[in-house]
C-alpha cells in the first residue's frame, strides 16, 4: 500500500515475521537452560572462592555468572520475538567443592568448550532448516565463545606460572577483583 503526500509517494508495507521453526526452537530452548546453568555453575564458583577468602576470584566469576545470563536472556527474547516458545528446564545441581584453583578455572575452560559445541550444534540446525535470522544471531555467540574460551585459558596460564606461589596469587586475586560487569549483549549494539 502507499500513500501519497503532494508529491511525494510514501511506500509502506507490512513486515511479515517468519516464525521460527519449531527444531531450532527447540535446540535455542535447551541452550537457554544450558546458559542458565553455567551461570549457576559459575555462582557456585564465585560462592567456593568467597569462602576461601580469594574475593578477586570471586569477583570475576560473580561477573560470569551476570554474563552467562545475559546469553541466557538474548536467547530466550530472541524465541519469543520469532513468535516461538519458551519453556523453561529445570536445572540439574551444579558442583560445589573443587580441589584447588587451577581445577577450578580448567573445569571452566573444559564447561566452555562444551558450550561452543552446543552453539555450533545449534548453527547447524539453523542451517539445515534454513533459518537465516537464527543463523545470523548465533554468529554473536560463536565470537562470544571464542572470547570466554580465551579469557579462561588466559587465567589457566597466569595460574601455570604462578604455581604455588602465594604472592603470585595475591597479586591475580588483586587484579580479578577489577573485573566490571559489562552487559556483553548490550555491547554488541
Ligand atoms: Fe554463555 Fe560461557 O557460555
Amino acid at each position: 500500500m502507499f500513500f501519497i503526500f503532494g508529491s511525494i509517494q510514501v511506500f509502506t508495507k507490512t513486515i511479515t515475521i517468519m516464525k521460527i521453526p519449531v527444531k531450532v526452537q527447540d535446540v535455542l530452548n535447551k541452550q537457554v537452560t544450558a546458559e542458565f546453568w553455567s551461570a549457576f555453575l559459575y555462582l557456585s564458583m564465585a560462592a567456593w572462592f568467597e569462602e576461601k577468602g580469594l574475593k578477586g576470584f570471586a569477583n570475576w566469576m560473580r561477573i560470569q555468572y551476570k554474563e552467562e545470563s545475559a546469553h541466557a536472556l538474548k536467547l530466550y527474547d530472541f524465541v519469543l520475538s520469532r513468535q516461538g516458545v519458551m519453556v523453561l528446564e529445570p536445572l540439574a545441581a551444579v558442583p560445589s567443592t573443587w580441589s584447588n584453583i587451577m581445577e577450578v578455572f580448567e573445569e571452566s575452560y573444559k564447561h566452555e568448550c562444551i558450550v561452543t559445541a552446543m552453539i555450533y550444534n545449534c548453527l547447524e540446525v539453523a542451517d539445515s532448516e534454513k533459518d537465516r535470522a537464527t543463523a545470523s544471531m548465533l554468529q554473536w555467540f560463536v565470537d562470544e565463545q571464542t572470547e570466554e574460551e580465551t579469557n579462561v585459558d588466559d587465567i589457566i596460564n597466569q595460574l601455570k606460572l604462578i604455581g604455588d606461589d602465594g604472592q603470585g596469587i595475591y597479586h591475580l586475586d588483586k587484579e580479578l577483583a577489577t573485573r566490571v560487569f559489562v552487559d556483553p549483549t548490550l555491547a554488541a549494539v
